[in-house]
């Protein structure tokens, strides 16, 4: 295998930008460690915010961005991706992406916290995975582009690594999972796609593919990270006793629907003007305090006033999962409780998707371009990721016909003596245990104790894990904890730098926000 371009994941960032690169005339790979929908993008079911209707305007996109990341975006990254985002819909459409219609012949606009108008295009309640749908059925029709499935992408290989002056992109190791053997892929261009981390949690809307991979690969080859204490917790995750959550999307109480409390009480309007609207940060915060004054598993979210047949055509995946969990939602009140949902941070890049590593790029849910702040607004992530993967495409093309390339040789994969392990126990007890500390130390509210308890905790972790890493065989699970490890500890390191509470980063021993806004930045050249 010898590409100029290798993309890691194949969700709407990934996708898109293979196929924007295919259109500039070059070849790409697609690596995914599971199958090509095992994505995040998937999942997610609200839809694309994007100023569409005339009854909306850029300015009130661009003020509703800002607001919601609590004074931590960076305004012109803002103004620019909401001002590219139509266009970026109308390349959608041309790729088969349907979304619902209105009445006249417009798109149907939903609505999310934080949003002052309706913006969101969606397709009913499964907006993702029409996404997902359409651009894998453009990329199979590609002769340019070719998806590996089952393809772990391990370790980044910059110049440097291989021995030479530079520090850029030479290659990437790939565990080939098929075949269980190491790959040496030489490369000049890493477009890392690869989504979140809500796997750090125990409980979260993700699939158990966010491990984190991207953060952790470009932070070993020495890329910059940024504001990695912001977790989104999803405020309405349907409760279940066997810990799976599956997303309850905003979109529903865009269409009305009111959190009441354990007493039946409708809470919001107490926490916030903008009640069961107001960004997320605030209704998780609401919620969590809400069951811990009353001593409740969950809260509830109750749509009775809309009809059963409205709620099944407009959202029929989410009406038809709690039928099956024995819940009608025109009639019952929906069990729900916030869930690790969305990393507002991530490898740092600029608005072409680029990091500080020559030839290393991200874009989506792995990134930190400075849109969502300490904050992300609800539905601005896939636009963020159709506008980055344009822009960082049109910034690929131009870096490969104007950086000077040597042919370096690659040092090949040592496996060494390595044994096949006998303690496989070990990555499940590591698992476990880190998404446990994450969830009761590092969560919606945060004191310097608790951070520190799970920082104890996590380094513990991480000698284990970095000793089975270096004796045993390679697996993917080890991969995935080694990943979850080391982004758990940037996460909870992130979070102990910031002495203040802002946006999603909310601690009891700084309740208050500092006069600046100053966004948190990691690499690894800091640990010397
Ligand atoms: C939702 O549908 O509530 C999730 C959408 C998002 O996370 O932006």
């Amino acid at each position: 295998m010898n590409y100029d371009i290798i993309v890691v994941g194949s969700g709407i960032a990934g996708l898109s930008f293979a196929l924007k690169c295919s259109k500039l005339g070059h070849r790409v790979a697609i690596l995914t460690k599971k199958t090509s929908s095992d994505t995040n993008t998937n999942h997610a079911q609200g839809g694309i915010a994007s100023v569409t209707s005339s009854a909306d305007d850029f300015e009130s996109h661009v003020r509703d961005t800002l607001i919601a990341g609590d004074g931590l975006c960076d305004s012109s990254v803002v103004e620019s991706i909401v001002r590219s985002g139509p266009e970026q819909i109308k390349n959608l459409i041309a790729e088969g992406v349907k979304f619902t219609p209105a009445s006249d012949g417009s798109y149907e606009l939903g609505r999310e916290g934080g949003h002052s108008q309706r913006r969101i295009l969606h397709v009913k309640d499964y907006t993702g995975r029409a996404i997902e749908e359409a651009l894998l059925k453009c990329v199979s029709a590609d002769p340019k582009i070719s998806l590996f499935e089952h393809h772990f992408a391990i370790d980044l290989i910059t110049e440097s690594k291989a021995g030479g002056e530079g520090n850029h992109i030479v290659g990437i190791y790939v565990l080939d999972n098929t075949t269980g053997k190491i790959k040496t892929i030489k490369t000049r261009v890493v477009m890392l796609a690869s989504g979140g981390t809500g796997c750090a949690y125990l409980y979260t809307t993700n699939p158990t593919i966010a491990t984190g991979d991207g953060i952790a690969m470009a932070y070993r080859a020495g890329a910059q990270v940024s504001n990695l204490e912001f977790i989104q917790f999803h405020p309405t995750a349907l409760y279940s006793t066997d810990g799976e959550r599956f997303l309850i999307s905003e979109a529903v109480r865009g269409e009305g629907a009111i959190l009441r409390n354990a007493n039946g009480e409708a809470f919001m309007k107490s926490y916030d003007p903008r009640a069961d609207l107001a960004p997320r940060d605030i209704v998780a915060r609401a919620i969590d305090h809400e069951m811990k004054r009353l001593g409740s598993a969950h809260v509830w979210l109750d749509i009775t006033k809309l009809s059963s047949q409205t709620l099944q055509d407009r959202f029929p995946q989410i009406y038809n999962h709690c039928i099956e969990k024995g819940i009608d939602i025109s009639k019952d009140f929906i069990p729900v409780v916030p869930a690790a949902h969305y990393m507002c941070g991530g490898v740092k890049t600029d608005i072409n998707a680029a990091t500080n590593i020559p030839g290393l790029y991200a874009c989506g849910e792995v990134a930190c371009t400075g849109l969502h702040g300490a904050n992300r607004l609800a539905s601005n992530s896939l636009l963020e990721a159709v506008v980055l993967s344009d822009n960082g495409a049109k910034a690929v093309d131009e870096y490969l016909k104007t950086a000077s390339f040597t042919d370096t040789a690659l040092p090949e994969w040592k496996d060494g003596d390595v044994r096949v392990p006998d303690e496989r126990v070990v990555l499940h007890h590591n698992s476990d245990e880190l998404k446990r500390t994450m969830w009761d130390y590092v969560c919606i509210v945060r004191t310097n104790k608790r951070l520190e308890r799970a920082m104890n905790r996590i380094l513990n972790l991480e000698r284990e894990i970095n000793d089975y890493y270096w004796n045993f065989k390679i697996e993917p699970t080890l991969l995935e904890v080694r990943n979850l490890v080391l982004v758990a500890k940037l996460i909870v390191k992130s979070a102990m730098a910031r002495k203040e509470s802002r946006g999603l980063h909310y601690t009891l021993d700084y309740p208050n926000k500092l006069p600046e806004a100053i966004p948190s930045v990691f690499s690894k050249a800091d640990e010397k």
